[in-house]
């Protein structure tokens, strides 16, 4: 058993912002299950919003967070992340990030992008590669630390609770079981402030601008460990995936309409306009809807984003890696429409937090994408989650070092081993990639972008049979990467599904054919579901 003062599962924005902060005062461990690098931050073409100009002002950056919020945002979470967001964001410069710049009068100023749903030009960015640019400016600082102990290629399996070791006292988080992927070999990792920072679930659908890792592996664990889940029907698909059979979820980023890009369909009509005063730049659910519709009513297969109308030189300078990529794939976006889809993209709900990213269990935090401060209510306005992942990490330390909780009692008793039991190697690994795909693509045909009660009800049958199916495999066989994504996949679709057929009415995210519209008396609340 190996023992640390914070273990840190998941390496992007939050999970490295808090090691960084949390190595101040003790040992930490970040579990990874590929390289540090791959991690949503790491995708993320956006950037950050944040109030830094004076046209802009905090109370406008709030307003437009819970007008996309359709009601569902918790005021206290929105008001904190807004209000904290640039101290965090200086940190992030005081680290060596440079976020792009502009010549304004002789002077130079930060460069503000704009996306859907902002009423100001309020986006930090480093080009269009926002994410990698932080998550490479964390990691070189966390690799830095003697204080950290960054473990890659390790899986957490579980949590380990005080529950399920049969202490009889309030349960708590006592540590995990991880899978070193080299060895094969479990260890038994033992902490009191464990954080869950891995990210969503964009794998849980076919279409999705996610990388291979955002498989739910926190929302799965903790959802075992008995944490509440809260608002896992609030999807967010994103409207401009590049529609090419050779570019695999590869994002067109919301600042290029945010730079005038207007969709069209094949005939060139700007058909988003029809639908909503603010055209293309309306807020994402309105715009995916629209294109969703668009699709299924002329049986196109995909629409187009037209930027012709920027010079060449400016679309190389401010999107190099989209202008790079598209060339690649044979479109040259300074002269032709790029072919775009929708595609699943982040996770609104995710685990139960407060302000300060503890769950309800004690010992446990969930911190950026896996948690759910309730920031972003039943849609999430573009690039906030850069920044509430900087606020809650910074929080969370903050919590954990004031409140100096005493170790728990089990502390003094040496966790048990994990138990593998009489098991043998997959034999078929077939079945784990017909399990896989049945999935994702079970939930992009019935709980995508428009859901009905009927196409709920069917996935959730068809769910909890391959749950049972990867049950069986999980006990039988020696555990992989492979079945672990696995079963946290059907786990998180399955509360997908279950918290969306709750919802009888459409909000945000969440549309459903059969109540169309807001039912405020009934559902303006959160969604919340546990084990216990
Ligand atoms: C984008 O660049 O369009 C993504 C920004 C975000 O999802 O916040």
């Amino acid at each position: 058993m190996r023992e640390f003062d914070f273990v840190v599962i998941g390496s992007g924005i939050a999970g490295l912002t808090f090691a960084l902060k949390a190595a101040e005062h003790g040992r930490v461990a970040v579990i990874t299950k590929r390289k540090g690098v791959d991690s949503n931050t790491a995708w993320a073409q956006g950037g950050v919003a944040c109030v830094t100009s004076g046209e802009d002002s905090f109370a406008l950056h709030i307003r437009d967070t819970l007008e996309a919020g359709a009601g569902l945002c918790n005021l206290e979470a929105v008001e904190t992340v807004v209000r904290e967001g640039p101290e965090r964001v200086r940190e992030l410069i005081a680290l060596g990030l440079h976020f792009d710049e502009r010549d304004v009068s002789g002077h130079r100023e930060l460069d503000l992008g704009r996306e859907g749903g902002h009423s100001k030009r309020r986006v930090l960015h480093v080009h269009d590669m926002t994410g990698f640019e932080i998550e490479t400016t964390l990691l070189t600082a966390v690799r830095q630390s003697p204080n950290v102990e960054l473990l890659e290629n390790h899986m957490a399996v579980d949590l380990i609770t005080a529950a399920k070791l049969g202490f009889a006292t309030e349960d708590h988080c006592l540590g995990a079981y991880v899978l070193d992927e080299t060895s094969g070999a479990v260890e038994t990792i033992r902490t009191d402030r464990l954080l869950l920072a891995t990210g969503g679930c964009g794998k849980v659908y076919l279409y999705t601008t996610n990388p291979d890792i955002a498989t739910g592996d926190g929302v799965a664990m903790a959802w075992r460990a008995g944490a509440a889940i809260a608002n896992m029907e609030f999807v967010q698909f994103h409207p401009t995936c590049l529609f090419h059979p050779h570019a695999k979820s590869f994002l067109i980023s919301e600042a290029v309409r945010g730079e005038g890009g207007i969709l069209r369909n094949a005939k060139g009509d700007d058909f988003v306009a029809r639908v909503h005063p603010q055209g293309s730049l309306a807020p994402r659910d309105v715009v995916a809807r629209a294109i969703d519709a668009e699709m299924k009513r002329s049986g196109a297969q995909c629409v187009y984003l037209d930027i012709t109308q920027q010079p060449r030189a400016f679309l190389q300078e401010r999107f190099p890696h989209i202008y790079e990529t598209c060339l690649r794939h044979g479109i040259d976006m300074a002269k032709e429409p790029i072919p775009v889809v929708p595609a699943a993209h982040y996770q609104c709900g995710g685990i139960r937090t407060d302000i300060d990213g503890a769950t309800s269990l004690p010992g446990l935090y969930a911190i950026g994408e896996v948690g759910c401060t309730g920031l972003h209510g039943a849609n999430r306005l573009a690039s906030n989650s850069l920044l509430e992942g900087l606020v809650i990490a910074h929080r969370a330390c903050a919590a954990l070092i004031a409140s100096r909780s005493p170790a728990h009692p089990s502390g003094a008793v040496s966790l048990p081993e994990w138990q593998s039991g009489d098991v043998q190697n997959v034999d078929e690994l077939v079945v784990i990639y017909h399990n896989w795909d049945e999935i994702r693509r079970l939930m992009w045909d019935y709980v995508g972008i428009v859901r009905t009660d009927k196409r709920l009800q069917r996935a959730s049958a068809r769910l909890r049979n391959l749950q049972r199916e990867i049950q069986e495999f999980y006990w039988n066989f020696r555990i992989t990467v492979d079945l672990l994504e696995l079963r946290n996949l059907a786990t998180v679709a399955a509360l997908i599904v279950d918290s969306a057929l709750s919802r009888k009415e459409s909000r945000g995210l969440h549309f459903t054919l059969d109540y169309p519209a807001m039912n405020d008396e009934a559902f303006r609340r959160d969604t919340l579901l546990s084990r216990s």
